[in-house]
């Protein structure tokens, strides 16, 4: 890439919750040409959208061909953890044969490209786990995320796998997340059930975007892990939810795994070792405090941008 030519960036899943964070953070600085994919137009979304499936490969290479990116990111995938388990074949197709296509694609245009895992591909014996650590998929979520790292490895192509869990704070309106979930429930006064054994780093999406930028930027290769700077369970997290947004905690009950009998299994110690991240990349992964804050500064916008 020639010094005055800018790096030209094509996002997978332009409707998904990292999307949006990437979007905000590339947006505000100059050296990048972004453009999005969505296999659907995504409402109230700022900028322009090409509409193309990327488990298509006849689509997905003619906007390649079109656009020649430099640096391809893909959000994209089948995220439903409970209904990958029945519906296995399309899992398998959005979450592998379409980073297939893309490990392809980025061949094709001489493009680094960026993919998404998560620690699912763990079984939480002993998380949080650093990049380093063995994989054991307990769900077919996991396998199918594992599976996806592998073809990025084996694709001999410049590629980065950002490794993330349990993400908030997105503005996308199309994909919830746990924070707007609990919100909505609570605001109802509605009593809630939340599983008090599984452990995990809440990550705000804003870093997922940090992360991309400085992977970017210093070209960075390999895996990094991206996540929040508390490790908790969910029902704790559920309550300093409830007690930021001055809601009554006590709507918000103490459940096990085994009591909410989810049809994916789960890995209870999960989560991520940032160690890496935070060096190399001189990442500082937001805590929960710092998280809830950014939502409320964000929903206090809104709610005056309506007015
Ligand atoms: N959310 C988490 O807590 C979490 C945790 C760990 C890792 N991750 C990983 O992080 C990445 C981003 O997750 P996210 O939560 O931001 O995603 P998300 O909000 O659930 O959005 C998923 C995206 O994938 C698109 N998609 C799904 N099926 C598709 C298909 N058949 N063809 C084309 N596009 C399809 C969706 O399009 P539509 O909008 O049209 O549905 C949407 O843009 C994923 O790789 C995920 O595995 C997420």
């Amino acid at each position: 890439m020639r010094l005055e030519e800018k790096e030209r960036i094509l996002i997978i899943g332009a409707g998904s919750k990292t999307a949006s964070a990437i979007k905000e953070v590339l947006t505000a600085e100059t050296p990048y040409e972004l453009f999005f994919v969505e296999r659907e137009p995504v409402p109230d979304f700022s900028e322009d959208v090409l509409i193309a499936g990327f488990t298509n490969r006849r689509e997905i290479r003619e906007v390649c061909l079109n656009i020649r990116p430099t640096v391809i990111v893909n959000t994209a995938a089948y995220t439903n953890v409970d209904k990958c388990e029945q519906d296995k074949q399309e899992a398998w197709v959005v979450n592998v044969k379409g980073v297939e296509n893309l490990v392809q694609m980025s061949r094709l245009v001489d493009a680094h490209l960026i993919h998404f895992s998560t620690d699912y591909i763990f079984d939480g014996a002993k998380g949080p786990y650093t990049e380093e650590d063995k994989p054991h998929p307990l769900g077919y979520y996991g396998k199918t995320k594992l599976a996806s790292e592998n073809v990025c490895k084996g694709g001999n192509i410049p590629f980065t796998i950002i490794r993330t869990n349990v993400l908030y704070g997105s503005i996308s309106v199309r994909h919830q997340d746990f924070v707007t979930w609990l919100l909505t429930k609570l605001e109802k006064e509605e009593k809630v059930k939340v599983v008090n054994d599984q452990y995990s780093n809440p990550t705000l999406v804003d870093d997922l975007g940090i992360a991309v930028e400085r992977i970017i930027k210093r070209k960075r290769y390999g895996i990094y892990n991206i996540a929040g700077a508390d490790w908790l369970n969910r029902w704790e997290f559920a309550r300093r939810i409830a007690d930021y947004f001055g809601f009554n905690k006590e709507l918000i009950e103490a459940i096990t795994t085994e009591q909410l009998a989810q049809s994916a299994p789960r890995p209870k110690h999960g989560g991520l070792v940032t160690l890496k991240a935070e060096t190399d990349l001189r990442m500082k992964m937001s805590g929960i405090e710092n998280g809830l804050s950014m939502i409320k500064q964000r929903l206090l916008r809104e709610a005056r941008e309506r007015r």
